[in-house]
């Protein structure tokens, strides 16, 4: 038995030993303002992301990814399936229109086959693994088989009993198709793709899975997850989810198909009856997803064994339909701008570098509306800070509040000053924050900008003539209480600048 068991293992190693893991992330075009192409692209460069998702097969997407070294998973979307799987021709077709015209510029490295079919289009069920074959047997015509591998995504729901992970198999009803598919993947060197979201099992758990073990935070040992059966000992619902998938598999003795997770990710905001969908816990699961891939730790029952991750989303994709959680999964909106900061100290290959330290200084909440207003007089004054994109049709003119200006330039003030220790005080009246206060086309200094590079925090020498206009009729013609000010203000701004 234990020599079985180490020649299975072997054998999964081979199938995926070869590659290290890697992240990826779904691109979904839900948005109302979907950046096009050229735009995603940037934005997937300037944060190093190497592999990515498409639902589909969009032409521009793909000529847009060309020669830039991007790994691609194309899709064929569930509504073009049954076409597919019921005529060969349509499939050569296919094949032909959206692959073979990319290949090999655009590096399209494997084809998704539907989406969920099982779970969410039964009725197409029948035709998925003649679809399948249809496709790969295009693929064989054109000598392509060995570079772009075909599957379909499963949900996890699709295995019972997933808890002990030794006792998971896939739905009985589903044996007629889940057979011949792995059949399929085996024969062709293929891997199975599952969706993999510890967000719902722990939403639907009743209580049952702990949030901190949903979210790869460290558990004390008596309260890990240990499978009777195999003595095996589980920190997180990602592994015990993956591992449930081999045990689905073997139970139908197949050993040696690899795993790649095509979902995995975790919503920043929804409604009343989702209080677990935070900035804090989306950041908290894919930083600590992210790690844990790029670790090559593998899972309990295949330690080592990279299993591949496709993080949902890149985008929040605000035109789905459904609950608030629906439009949150994305890591950056509209306009490239990150929902929130990855936490990734030590893994800087992906998602930009280590950027935990990214820090920024804003007015503190509450302060002294007088205070606040000298102190960012000071900024733009004797502090030298370059206050012009603070002016009226500037990009930081809006909000035109003491505290939205005061903020813009205590931040470009610290970041000149190289974030040093007692740089952002302003009397008391700035604090530090990791929350990038950018906003619209206002990119603060420090800020991962629109396209995902840093901005710099020297910003353009402004003309002198709009800055001391804009010293005159922003910072200093309103503010009575401080006509001595105002006068020193007029002055030095206009020294400043000259
Ligand atoms: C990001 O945008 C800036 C200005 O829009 C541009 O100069 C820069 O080349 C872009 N960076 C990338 C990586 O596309
Ligand atoms: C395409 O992706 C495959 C798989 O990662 C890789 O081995 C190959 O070198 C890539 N080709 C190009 C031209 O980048
Ligand atoms: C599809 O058609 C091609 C060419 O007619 C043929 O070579 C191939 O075997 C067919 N594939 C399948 C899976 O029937
Ligand atoms: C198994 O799949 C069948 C067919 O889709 C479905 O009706 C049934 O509810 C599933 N069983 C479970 C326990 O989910
Ligand atoms: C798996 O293999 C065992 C032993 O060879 C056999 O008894 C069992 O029927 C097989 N199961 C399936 C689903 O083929
Ligand atoms: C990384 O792997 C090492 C050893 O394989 C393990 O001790 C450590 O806990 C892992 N760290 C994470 C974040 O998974
Ligand atoms: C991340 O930062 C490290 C050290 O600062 C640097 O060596 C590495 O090249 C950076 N990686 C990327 C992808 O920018
Ligand atoms: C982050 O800041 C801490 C404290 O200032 C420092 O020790 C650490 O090296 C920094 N990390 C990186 C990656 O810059
Ligand atoms: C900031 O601007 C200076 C001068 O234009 C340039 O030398 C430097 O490389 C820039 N830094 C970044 C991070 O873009
Ligand atoms: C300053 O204003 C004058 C008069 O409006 C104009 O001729 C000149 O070009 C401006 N200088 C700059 C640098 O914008």
């Amino acid at each position: 038995m234990g020599l079985l068991f180490f020649a299975l293992f072997l054998a999964v190693s081979a199938a995926s030993a070869d590659e290290d893991a890697f992240i990826g992330v779904n691109i979904g075009t839900a948005l109302s303002d979907m950046p096009n192409p050229t735009q995603v692209v940037a934005l997937l460069k300037a944060q190093q992301i190497h592999h990515v998702r498409l639902f589909d097969a969009d032409q521009a997407m793909l000529l847009a990814l060309a020669n830039t070294g991007i790994r691609v998973t194309i899709s064929v979307p569930n509504d073009q399936l049954l076409g597919i799987g019921q005529s060969n021709a349509t499939a050569v077709n296919w094949v032909s229109r959206n692959v073979l015209a990319h290949v090999p510029a655009t590096n399209i490295t494997a084809i998704a086959v539907g989406s969920e079919v099982l779970s969410t289009l039964p009725n197409a069920a029948p035709i998925l693994v003649s679809a399948m074959k249809f496709i790969h047997s295009a693929l064989v015509a054109s000598n392509l088989d060995s570079r772009i591998k075909v599957s379909t995504p499963h949900a996890s729901s699709l295995i019972l009993d997933s808890f002990p992970p030794s006792q998971a198999f896939f739905n009985r009803s589903w044996d007629p198709v889940m057979i011949p598919l792995l059949k399929f993947l085996q024969s062709t060197g293929s891997f199975v793709m599952l969706n993999v979201y510890p967000y719902y099992d722990y939403m639907q758990s009743n209580g049952v899975i702990a949030l901190d073990y949903a979210l790869f935070r460290p558990l004390s040992p008596n309260k890990e997850a240990v499978d009777p059966n195999t003595l095996l000992h589980y920190t997180n619902v990602f592994d015990a989810v993956v591992d449930a998938g081999y045990f689905a598999m073997s139970y139908l003795n197949f050993t040696n198909i690899p795993i790649i997770v095509t979902e995995s990710g975790w919503p920043s905001k929804g409604d009343s009856s989702e209080p677990d969908a935070t900035l804090d816990n989306a950041n908290t699961y894919n930083s600590n997803l992210i790690r844990h891939i790029f670790n090559n730790t593998g899972t309990p029952k295949h330690p080592g064994i990279a299993i591949s991750t496709y993080i949902y989303e890149l985008y929040n994709e605000d035109l789905r339909p459904g609950p608030i959680t629906e439009k949150n999964w994305g890591l950056f909106d509209a306009n490239g701008m990150p929902i929130y900061i990855l936490r990734l100290t030590g893994s800087g290959t992906v998602l930009s570098n280590d950027t935990t330290n990214q820090t920024f200084c804003v007015a503190r909440a509450g302060a002294d509306h007088k205070m606040l207003q000298a102190a960012l007089d000071w900024a733009c004054g004797p502090g030298k800070v370059d206050c012009s994109p603070l002016l009226q049709g500037q990009p930081c003119y809006e909000p035109d509040t003491i505290a939205a200006h005061a903020s813009y330039a205590f931040d470009t003030y610290y970041h000149r000053m190289a974030m040093g220790d007692g740089t952002c005080n302003f009397n008391g009246v700035a604090t530090v924050t990791t929350t990038d206060p950018s906003h619209g086309s206002c990119i603060f200094p420090g800020s991962v900008g629109r396209n995902g590079t840093f901005t710099n925090s020297t910003l353009p020498i402004p003309s002198s003539n709009s800055t001391v206009s804009g010293c005159h009729s922003r910072y200093f013609g309103s503010s009575d209480a401080f006509t001595t000010l105002v006068v020193l203000g007029v002055l030095l701004c206009g020294v400043t600048f000259l």
